[in-house]
């Protein structure tokens, strides 16, 4: 019964996979993005033209992060689009372009600050001079997830456009808008024109509007991100001696292939040498060596069973020896968090994709506590402890019920061990059978999505 919702979960964003399993047929993974979790997390830009000037206008770009917990760490989002005409940018606030390119045609007094034909937008850095910063801007392209902190997922700059259309009938729309954050992963819409954007007065007495306003929307997809896993699952139980690490090279394998990952042994002599050396390619992670290579491994410990509670003690563990995770967050799917009754040093929000299915947790740091986690070492991790309160209806702990049904790092799916090595109840051999069809038949369908990636 309980394994019906989670076997739906799986079907509905793989369907590809599933008839792949169940047919053999060729197929493909769509690039089309759909995260189930966050079924309408995009990210929106939005251009809002304020004045028209001599030979263009002056606009306000604002990026939304609407996505509820996948953020853009450092080294911060970078914005590119393709002119429609021969437009040239005279000059920027909040952000600026990466290259100038050739501007020799301009003879006057003022030079643009970019003449490319398709500019790539960065924004400036914290401490920008207040008279080169507009609202929301010069935070290092860093942005929160939606459901963290919505105030600093917002970022804006301003740009000045010459050679361009001076009235909403004659200006042309940006085209080939491209987000990268900083690696690959966001595809973009084209822009479209939308009910100009009314601006409140701080005193809320007087309301403004754009002259005109165009959006772009944008998706993330793992598969255009191209990535590996980067997180994995262990688990424990008090009930059963037996500690599931991570799967056997969940995020990579160790040895000397070209396709293995490099890894540091953290009793090498040499390892204080090797790890502040960043070589040739120093946004590659450098991991601990272990079994499964991943930089992040979460480890679930039920731990304590009380008359009408249980516990699990949750511990995220960094084995990059490259990476200190700020604002990291985790998000929980597990069916007994609609009776969450306390947790320690993490934040909580539930998240309900669907409604009234409430079995999705966000976690994330407390601020100056724990939010950040720290690279690999003796400090490299974080903990809290959970407290459930048991509906006498749906808790067990048989089939591995008390153990979460996904996990996510950072937005990226962790790899869960294969639910046959779940730690068992004693003397539950023969109650096992039927919902290890079930677990089993997600994992392969988890399986085949990685083999894509
Ligand atoms: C983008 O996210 C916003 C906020 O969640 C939502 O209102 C909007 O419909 C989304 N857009 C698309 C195209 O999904
Ligand atoms: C352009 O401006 C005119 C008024 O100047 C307005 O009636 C029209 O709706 C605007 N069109 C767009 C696409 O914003
Ligand atoms: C759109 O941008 C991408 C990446 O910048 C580029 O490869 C592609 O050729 C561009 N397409 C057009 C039509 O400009
Ligand atoms: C355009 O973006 C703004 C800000 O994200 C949003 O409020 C508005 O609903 C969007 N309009 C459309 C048609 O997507
Ligand atoms: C490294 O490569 C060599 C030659 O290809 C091979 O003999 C050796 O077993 C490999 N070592 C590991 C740890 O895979
Ligand atoms: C670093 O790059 C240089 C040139 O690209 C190459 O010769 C050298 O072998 C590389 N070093 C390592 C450790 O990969
Ligand atoms: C992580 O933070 C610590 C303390 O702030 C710092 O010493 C260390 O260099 C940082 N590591 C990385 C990889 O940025
Ligand atoms: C989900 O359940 C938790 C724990 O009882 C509760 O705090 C939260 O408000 C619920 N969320 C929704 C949207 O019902
Ligand atoms: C668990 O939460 C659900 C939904 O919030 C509620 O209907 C139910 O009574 C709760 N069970 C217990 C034992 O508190
Ligand atoms: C503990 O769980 C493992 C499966 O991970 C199982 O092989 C073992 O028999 C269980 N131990 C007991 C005492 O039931």
């Amino acid at each position: 019964m309980m394994f019906l919702p989670m076997i739906r979960f799986f079907l509905k964003p793989y369907p590809c996979t599933l008839l792949l399993l169940l047919l053999t047929c060729t197929c493909y993974p769509s690039s089309e993005a759909y995260d189930p979790l966050d079924p309408y997390g995009n990210i929106t830009i939005k251009w809002d033209v304020k004045s028209w000037t001599g030979d263009g206008y002056l606009a306000i770009v604002t990026i939304y992060n609407f996505q509820q917990y996948r953020h853009i760490s450092a080294p911060g989002w970078s914005l590119g689009w393709t002119w429609a005409k021969k437009e040239v940018i005279w000059n920027m606030m909040g952000g600026q372009t990466t290259e100038q390119g050739d501007c020799s045609k301009f003879k006057g007094e003022q030079i643009p600050h970019c003449c490319k034909k398709d500019p790539i937008v960065v924004d400036l850095l914290p401490g920008t001079p207040y008279n080169q910063q507009v609202t929301s801007c010069c935070k290092g392209g860093v942005l929160s997830s939606w459901k963290q902190d919505p105030i600093n997922a917002v970022a804006s700059f301003q740009v000045v456009v010459g050679r361009a259309g001076t009235t909403n009938k004659t200006v042309k729309l940006p085209k080939n808008i491209t987000l990268k954050a900083p690696g690959p992963g966001y595809t973009c819409g084209p822009a479209k024109i939308v009910k100009p954007t009314r601006f409140i007065t701080p005193d809320k007495r007087r309301v403004t509007q754009a002259l005109m306003t165009w959006n772009v929307t944008c998706m993330y997809s793992q598969f255009l991100a191209q990535k590996a896993p980067t997180c994995c699952v262990s688990l424990s139980s008090f009930y059963n001696d037996t500690v599931v690490s991570c799967p056997t090279c969940a995020c990579g394998c160790q040895g000397n292939s070209s396709q293995s990952g490099n890894c540091v042994d953290p009793d090498s002599p040499h390892l204080a040498s090797i790890v502040s050396n960043p070589g040739n390619n120093s946004i590659k992670p450098l991991v601990r060596c272990t079994n499964h290579m991943c930089p992040i491994r979460v480890h679930w410990h039920v731990k304590l069973n009380y008359k009408e509670y249980w516990r699990v003690k949750v511990t995220i563990t960094n084995f990059n020896y490259r990476m200190n995770y700020s604002d990291w967050n985790l998000v929980v799917q597990h069916p007994n968090f609609d009776n969450l009754t306390q947790l320690f040093s993490f934040y909580y929000a539930s998240l309900t994709p669907y409604g009234a299915i409430n079995d999705t947790a966000m976690l994330w740091g407390i601020k100056f506590y724990n939010d950040l986690l720290m690279q690999a070492g003796p400090l490299g991790n974080v903990q809290s402890e959970l407290l459930f309160r048991k509906d006498k209806s749906t808790f067990t702990f048989h089939e591995g019920w008390a153990f979460p049904r996904r996990i996510y790092f950072n937005g990226d799916n962790c790899v869960m061990p294969p639910p046959d090595a779940y730690p068992w109840l004693p003397n539950a051999g023969s109650q096992q059978k039927v919902s290890l069809l079930a677990l089993m038949l997600t994992f392969l369908v988890t399986l085949v999505f990685y083999s894509y990636v």
